[in-house]
């Protein structure tokens, strides 16, 4: 159970940093939900396993850079799935005389707008929830929201900012053909883009406000009436926004509002239902959290039906051997999928899905989608079982099943499509990172023969490689350039590139901190592995077991002797440097590459910061540095050359 609640903790948190720090979810609103809703049913069983760092307790993620204070918190809502939780709202809620709003839950990111005397004054965003960002440059570019509004005294005003889908569809294509990485959806987009530094290249972002509540005392008794004020002020507000009087309007309109949810110009997830009078809603008060008087209902993700045409099965790196649905190309919000995972054996035994179903396919987070149904009432007589192959459709060689796992996997070692996956991962960049050691390059030379192994990256000749008819002799040597280069990658890397199960990018670099060479990693014990702060049980003992395969060994033996560094080249010991517990961002060209000079400030126990903020320490301007620079400089930040940051260092 504590166990559970830690990792539920530790989970949860990971994810709240990708969604609001990095604008990047690696699982869907619906997956996050139930493990916050597991998290709360643990802690509520037992009140003195409550961890001090539980996310239950905080309303959001910290923001990257500390901005300034709320004067009134901001709150998240509470989500709900099913008509039960809402007829459940409704009877805790009712009183005589009591209305809901039901409206659109809009999909982009909430921002803080403070008037005074008229005038926009300040612009925040969540954050926290206690302290946001300051976006007010930004937000006075966005068309809908108004800079002077016909009100005295103080309004403080907060809604959704959003990016219509034109809009993201126009800017993902731009970003598409610069080859910068897509933004997965218009509320990544949206939150992305309020922090954008330059308010010219913002203002192309074509954001959008709409405006669903008044923090400040307009003499209005009631929401509805607020709505209509802010609307005479000029605000945008949601024309589907509707009152309802009772349980069947509020559902009758939560219907309506899913029905013409695809045709809207802009995306929404949900549906949200407030009290609409002002004095119940103090009756009710909040949690902390969540206000009390108001709630979300979401709508089910997006799904499309099509046909299961038949299933492969794909070999990882590790060996998991994963059942891929091929489809019937079918559209889903936006693109055509013809493939989809089916996870694992037992999942398809669970959706008693056969070759020839019409199947439900939903995207997960905007990530791989998934065969979530198949309807049986439409099976066709031709319909045939889905056989789980028994030996490894690369290599023939035999599955294993180990008893606590739900998934084969391939145990042969010499797999060609596990010795691909391990050397992919090796080079790529966040690994080793060799330029220029693309997937075709690295699947023919293994169909060859000639790469078994990492390892034997090492051992490939400028000479054999210019013989290449897709490389010549420029390329080839480029590429044996950067092999060479690889072998000062900081021990770090190479950790995270041998590929051991649970050590991500993070944990490797926790791990070599700690212990400072591979040598000592290997030998630890697995009490002293979980004394590490991000290692539990099922790590430790994955750590361990990956430690004593002798195709592991062997290979690190290889790399080491290639020349390869296994070790932390400064420990970051906890002696105290200038650079400990310090601040850094860089801005401009240096003369060593970015990353180099990010890694070398980590490993002395410094800090990498991701945007200009109060509380940055040092900004390190190199040639040509921008509008960091100018925010930095009017923040008073201290600004340092690359020449006083060595002198630091
Ligand atoms: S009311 C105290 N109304 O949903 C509650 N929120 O999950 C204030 N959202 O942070 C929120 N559309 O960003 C409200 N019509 C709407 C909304 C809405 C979208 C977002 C908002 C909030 C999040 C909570």
């Amino acid at each position: 159970m504590e166990n559970r609640i830690k990792e539920l903790v530790d989970i949860i948190l990971y994810h709240n940093e990708r969604y609001y720090n990095q604008n990047d979810p690696e699982i869907t609103d619906y997956e996050y939900d139930m493990l916050y809703k597991e998290l709360v049913a643990l802690e509520n069983a037992n009140p003195e396993l409550i961890l001090p760092n539980s996310p239950t307790h905080a309303v959001g993620a910290r923001p990257v850079s500390w901005g300034l204070k709320h004067s009134v918190p901001m709150l998240s809502l509470e989500n709900s799935y099913n008509r039960g939780d809402i007829a459940h709202f409704i009877s805790k809620t009712m009183n005589t005389g009591i209305s809901y709003n039901v409206e659109p839950k809009m999909d982009g990111a909430a921002v803080s707008l403070t008037y005074s005397g008229g005038v926009l004054l300040l612009a925040l965003t969540r954050g926290d929830g206690i302290t946001g960002e300051d976006i007010t440059a930004n937000m006075r570019r966005v068309k809908t929201v108004p800079r002077k509004i016909d009100f005295k005294g103080e309004l403080i005003v907060r809604g959704e900012v959003f990016m219509p889908k034109s809009a993201f569809e126009r800017l993902n294509t731009e970003r598409a053909s610069a080859s910068l990485p897509l933004f997965a959806n218009p509320r990544n987009a949206a939150s992305g883009s309020l922090k954008l530094i330059d308010s010219d290249l913002f203002e192309k972002r074509s954001l959008e406000m709409m405006v669903y509540t008044v923090n400040t005392v307009t003499g209005s008794a009631a929401h509805a009436e607020d709505m209509a004020l802010c609307k005479r002020l000029g605000f945008n507000i949601n024309p589907l926004n509707k009152l309802c009087l009772g349980l069947d309007e509020v559902y009758d309109h939560i219907d309506a509002i899913e029905k013409v949810r695809f045709t809207l110009p802009y995306q929404i997830d949900g549906a949200v239902i407030k009290v609409n009078e002002y004095k119940r809603r103090e009756e009710l008060g909040s949690t902390g959290k969540f206000p009390r008087w108001a709630v979300a209902y979401k709508y089910a993700a997006e799904q499309a039906s099509t046909v299961l045409r038949d299933v492969t099965f794909q070999v990882g790196r590790t060996g998991v051997v994963t059942p891929v649905a091929e489809l019937e190309p079918v559209e889903l919000s936006g693109t055509t999928i013809s493939r989809a995972t089916l996870h694992n054996e037992d999942e398809i035994r669970r959706l008693g899905v056969m070759v020839g179903d019409t199947v439900f396919i939903e995207k997960g987070g905007e990530i791989i989608p998934k065969v979530v149904k198949a309807v049986m009432e439409r099976r066709p007589a031709y319909a045939r079982p889905i056989v789980f192959p028994e030996k490894c459709p690369e290599c023939g060689g035999a599955l294993q099943k180990p008893a606590d796992e739900v998934r084969f996997r391939c145990a042969n070692n010499a797999c060609p499509a596990r010795i691909k996956g391990a050397i992919k991962q090796f080079v790529s960049r966040n690994a080793m990172d060799i330029d220029g050691f693309g997937d075709a390059l690295i699947d023919a030379l293994t169909d060859e023969g000639r790469l078994k192994s990492p390892a034997d990256i090492y051992t490939l000749r400028a000479s054999e490689l210019a013989e290449r008819k897709k490389l010549g002799e420029k390329s080839a040597a480029k590429l044996i350039a950067a092999i060479e280069k690889s072998l000062a990658q900081p021990f770090s890397r190479t950790l995270f590139s041998l590929g051991i199960p649970q050590v991500g990018v993070s944990l490797a670099r926790v791990l070599a901190a700690e212990f400072g060479n591979i040598g000592t990693l290997m030998s630890v014990s697995r009490e002293r592995l979980m004394s590490v702060n991000d290692v539990g049980e099922k790590t430790a003992d994955m750590i361990i077991a990956a430690f004593h395969d002798p195709d592991l060994i062997e290979l690190i033996e290889k790399l080491r002797k290639a020349g390869v560094n296994f070790k932390q080249a400064r420990p970051a010991l906890q002696v105290q440097t200038p650079i400990t517990g310090k601040s850094f961002l860089i801005t401009g060209t240096l003369t060593r590459p970015r990353a180099e000079v990010e890694e070398e400030i980590r490993s002395k126990g410094g800090i990498v910061a991701t945007s200009v903020s109060k509380t940055l320490d040092y900004l390190i301007a190199g040639e040509k540095a921008g509008s960091k620079l100018a925010k930095a400089q009017n923040l008073g930040i201290k600004v340092i050359s690359e020449g006083e940051y060595k002198t630091l260092a």
